[in-house]
């Protein structure tokens, strides 16, 4: 059995279905989002679901610098209490720093709008769909210290029809989203629990 935790920033569709497929799963289990946005749509779906609240507070310090470092140090001993093996980042909009990461090295996947090394940071889903790109499609990746930049896992795509509406091809890779990333969440689980 392993333990994950989600992190996420905002409106939380693709937490949903991890949170769905890991109810449904007889092994593995979800120990608990983590938000940094307390009116993000995604807590409320996770406190629907039953699924423990963290909050990742950050703060700014003396020079206005947003201190990364102290939210994450305040974050890991909870996650450490609960049990958690690893991290999964589904529309986290956050970099993170080597205290996070040493926490849970190699343990920290994330999901990424576009087949990356193509379109990488916040604006990932929108800049691909502007792009000329003849494949649009998704990626999942461990997480370094870079902007989308760690090992890729698992990618997914498809061709793009000529004349497609921008928000049909916005649901189509919402969906590849949905279906890929559960699935790889439950493999890497089994991975670390041997
Ligand atoms: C998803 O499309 C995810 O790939 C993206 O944010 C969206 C969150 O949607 N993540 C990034 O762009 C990370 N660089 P959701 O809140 O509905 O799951």
């Amino acid at each position: 059995m392993a333990r994950c935790a989600v992190f996420a920033s905002g409106n939380g569709s693709n937490f949903l279905h991890i949170q769905e497929s890991l109810h449904r799963d007889p092994v593995h289990q979800l120990a608990c989002l983590v938000c940094d946005r307390p009116d993000a749509p995604v807590v409320q779906r996770a406190l629907r679901g039953g699924t423990p609240v963290l909050p990742l507070v950050y703060q700014r310090d003396a020079a206005g610098k947003l201190d990364r470092r102290t939210a994450e140090r305040g974050v890991i001993p909870l996650l450490q209490r609960l049990q958690v093996d690893c991290l999964v980042f589904a529309g986290f909009m956050r970099l993170i720093t080597p205290t996070l990461l040493n926490a849970f090295p190699d343990r920290i996947l994330n999901i990424h709008p576009s087949l990356l090394p193509r379109h990488p940071g916040a604006r990932g889903l929108a800049d691909s769909i502007a792009s000329d790109d003849q494949q649009l499609g998704i990626t999942i990746h461990l997480v370094d210290e870079g902007m989308d930049t760690g090992p890729v896992i698992c990618q997914q795509s498809f061709t793009r029809v000529s004349g497609a509406a921008p928000e049909q091809e916005e649901q189509q890779i919402h969906e590849l989203e949905h279906t890929t990333y559960p699935r790889v969440i439950r493999e890497f689980l089994d991975t670390l629990s041997g």
